[in-house]
């Protein structure tokens, strides 16, 4: 369903009713009421086949969530609720540091691996379980992202280790934690601009009771309204590169809140850097689908990406 809003207002949408639609700055948005009952979707995790003749069937879930949303939560993913709050936890706690204590730390100039020993240091001192939490979080995320990238393979038509193997290996993983502070008009701040993942997917984890994630879904921002415990999964644009445009990269953005400030957990899942990657065998056929992506290393693809502005995913459409 498209909505477009030019002012503000209530607006008459099809025959359901009336919805409350507020505009952003830049373009168009659902508001949270119509959001609802467009059922953003859902998969049920411990549903999720682990081999077994109705394996596809089972899956098909999954790949119509890929194909029209690139974007989806997870519920009964396995991950024990205490690890999923003690790392919201730590990581409420390194943001609610005094700002000068944060600001002395001129993260800017340092290299990634200072920086991690700082973080690591300040766990001892300040932190008390903030490397344990982080550790333990990452653990999961990689069992739960192998599992994933197992069930891919198959809607790919591969085996189940198809993906790990045409990698040469496990994926890679890193962890940005996002903090967006309150602001009285947030009307007027986009927190995080319009992209897409140049991962093979991203998995995050949100605060429960503030909304502030909003994915493209036909021309109208969508926003997520966090299920408490889930995990929300997007596919990056590795995926949408080897599914050969099946499974959609999607386009992001994160606005702030005017009354509470929010916290998410982003776990990129991402290829080798030395690994090429393009369009699987499996994905493409001449007459009907043909290959839509060239191959490339996945370092040269993620350079050349972050080589331009970020502009949604104006990269990837060019590719
Ligand atoms: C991101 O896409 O990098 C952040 C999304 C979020 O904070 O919800
Ligand atoms: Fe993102």
């Amino acid at each position: 369903m498209e909505v477009r809003v030019e002012n503000g207002g209530s607006y008459e949408v099809g025959k359901s009713g009336w919805v409350n639609l507020c505009q952003f700055q830049d373009g168009t948005i659902i508001s949270e009421d119509l959001a609802d009952s467009l059922e953003f979707p859902v998969i049920d995790f411990s549903f999720l086949a682990k081999g077994g003749e109705d394996e596809v069937q089972k899956l098909q879930k999954l790949h119509l969530v890929c194909k029209d949303w690139g974007f989806f939560q997870v519920i009964n993913h396995g991950v024990k609720e205490e690890i999923l709050e003690k790392i919201k936890a730590a990581v409420a706690a390194f943001f609610e540091l005094p700002f000068q204590e944060k600001r002395n730390m001129q993260w800017q100039k340092m290299k990634q691996k200072d920086m991690v020993k700082t973080l690591w240091s300040l766990s001892t001192k300040s932190m008390i379980g903030f490397k344990e939490a982080l550790e333990e979080y990452s653990r999961e995320m990689q069992k739960l992202a192998e599992e994933l990238q197992a069930n891919f393979s198959v809607l790919m038509g591969l085996k189940r280790d198809g993906l790990k193997r045409l990698q040469g290996g496990g994926l890679k993983q890193g962890i940005r934690m996002n903090y967006y502070p309150i602001c009285s008009r947030p009307d007027l701040v986009l927190e995080c601009s319009p992209h897409s993942d140049g991962t093979s997917f991203t998995l995050l984890l949100q605060d429960d009771d503030v909304t502030g994630l909003q994915i493209k879904h036909n021309e109208a921002w969508v926003p997520v309204k966090p299920i408490p415990n889930s995990l929300v999964v997007n596919i990056g644009d590795a995926t949408e590169i080897q599914s050969n445009g099946m499974y959609k990269s999607i386009e992001h953005r994160a606005i702030i809140n005017e009354k509470k400030p929010r916290i998410s957990i982003a776990t990129f899942m991402f290829p080798d850097d030395e690994q090429e990657i393009g369009p699987v065998e499996t994905m493409i056929d001449d007459q009907n689908h043909p290959k839509l992506y060239r191959n490339i290393k996945y370092v040269d693809y993620v350079r050349e990406k972050f080589s331009r502005k970020m502009e949604g995913k104006a990269h990837l459409q060019s590719y």
